[in-house]
């Protein structure tokens, strides 16, 4: 079993990388998966850059950025998004990272862990009507920090009530993630 956390950040400054870390840090301590820490901006991905809609793709990319990132996604059984809130919504960069691909997705499972100045809960209820279309099935639960009380003035210092909740997440998306697996077999 294989999860990976995205983060799904490329701004420059980003608080991203600080929580997907975290989230990473708080996963490999754990015994019921591989987790795998997968950065958007590592990947370079372009924008929109793929003549074919990925659904029809079949999967065969013409961008070299792309086919690293299929396979990638494709290697996982689930995924953690660990993502902002732009505008009340998906951070467009994750969004595009998300739509490059489709088969990939599929018959797989999600959980959320979200960030911003509201905690990044409008992002993740924009999230879950978007994966399902790529047959990507979420959990209930979801991780929330908040830029006002979780990054205090020494940075990200979320308390222990946070990171059980992670621990929770992931107790809710393995088994999860199993049993959907059964589908693809
Ligand atoms: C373009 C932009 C739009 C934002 N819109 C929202 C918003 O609608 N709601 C919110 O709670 N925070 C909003 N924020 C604050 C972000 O949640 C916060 O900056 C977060 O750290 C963004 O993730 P990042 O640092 O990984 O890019 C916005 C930030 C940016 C840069």
């Amino acid at each position: 079993m294989k999860i990976g956390i995205i983060m799904g950040s490329i701004r420059e400054g980003r608080n991203g990388e600080v929580v997907g870390t975290w989230v990473h840090e708080i996963a490999s301590g754990r015994d019921d998966a591989e987790y795998e820490l997968l950065d958007i901006a590592e990947f370079d991905l372009p924008l929109l850059a793929e003549p074919t809609p990925p659904s029809a793709a079949n999967p065969q990319y013409e961008n070299e950025a792309t086919r690293r990132w299929s396979q990638a996604i494709d290697a996982c059984d689930g995924f953690v998004f660990v993502t902002g809130e732009y505008n009340h919504g998906i951070p467009g960069a994750f969004k595009n990272a998300f739509d490059l691909l489709a088969p990939e997705w599929g018959n797989k499972a999600v959980g959320f862990v979200s960030y911003g100045a509201d905690s990044g809960t409008r992002a993740v209820e924009h999230w879950r009507g978007v994966v399902i279309n790529n047959y990507l099935h979420s959990t209930r639960g979801q991780v929330v920090l908040n830029l006002f009380t979780d990054f205090g003035e020494q940075g990200f210092a979320p308390d222990e009530r946070k990171a059980k909740s992670v621990g929770n997440l992931l107790d809710e998306l393995v088994p999860l993630a199993g049993a959907i697996k059964t589908l693809r077999d």
